[in-house]
């Protein structure tokens, strides 16, 4: 039996985030530059849409460039835009073929010109598609995200469309880059680094967390596959005991 049908449809994570991690790395391995591992790397981002298509999986967010990645070498960060520019027009029409809608989440407006274009168009696109949403998480962190929330909280506040007392969960999630989509479930992390960084801290209250030595360019199907079944595996609890969810 294959990995792909040993995953129980029934318990499949509706949401998964990924921070891809190890391009560098890998490239390193391979006695190339780095941005050498950020090309090998889409091809892992193309395996794990496919696969999270194929077996049902609703949203696929992917940490794509964090805020915290301005600080890279400059030549890094321009080979990046330029990657993310040629990788969303070559993969558009393909996306929407599959039935996969194009989101992103983060300070877009920091991105350079041509790659908010690129952006807008396969968004615009794929925007009546059902299948999977793939969610890129750009020029994103998650402090940024929440403080922003707060901003657009105390707005209300202040043009007294909302009162202090009345703010709960569901209005900071309505403020939240993330307002139409379900928490995620599980979050992989790759490379062996055991962190957040500043990813989704508010919406992965309750996800499981699965961290795996494999680099980035060395996550393809099967090991997507290997996440899910692990998740299916744990006992997802949410504050109660063993015996509650039994019963
Ligand atoms: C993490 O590895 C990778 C990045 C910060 C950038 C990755 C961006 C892409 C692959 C472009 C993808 C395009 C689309 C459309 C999804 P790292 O550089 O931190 O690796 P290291 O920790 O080994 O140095």
């Amino acid at each position: 039996m294959s990995l792909k049908e040993k995953i129980n449809i029934a318990k499949l994570p509706k949401h998964i985030a990924i921070i891809m991690d190890g391009n560098g790395r890998w490239a390193k391995q391979q006695g190339e530059d780095r941005i050498f591992g950020h090309e090998h790397g889409v091809k892992s981002v193309r395996a794990c849409v496919e696969a999270a298509a194929e077996v049902g999986v609703k949203y696929l967010t992917i940490y794509t460039f964090s805020t915290e990645n301005w600080n890279r070498p400059q030549e890094e960060v321009i080979a990046i835009m330029q990657l993310l520019v040629h990788t969303i027009s070559g993969e558009v029409e393909s996306l929407h073929k599959n039935g996969v809608r194009l989101q992103a989440i983060g300070d877009l407006d920091s991105l350079p010109k041509d790659c908010v274009e690129e952006l807008q168009m396969g968004i615009e696109r794929t925007k009546d598609n059902t299948r999977l949403t793939l969610v890129l998480a750009l020029s994103y962190s998650s402090r940024w995200e929440i403080t922003n929330a707060v901003q657009k909280i105390a707005k209300q506040i202040e043009n007294k469309t909302l009162s202090a007392n009345s703010i709960n969960e569901q209005t900071i999630n309505a403020a939240l880059c993330t307002a139409d989509m379900p928490e995620p479930e599980l979050m992989i992390r790759t490379s062996g680094e055991h962190r957040i960084s500043n990813f989704l801290l508010w919406q992965l209250a309750y996800a499981e967390l699965y961290f795996t030595d494999k680099l980035w360019p060395d996550f393809g199907k099967e090991e997507l596959y290997e996440a899910i079944l692990d998740y299916q595996n744990r006992e997802r609890r949410f504050g109660k005991t063993s015996e509650q969810l039994i019963s």
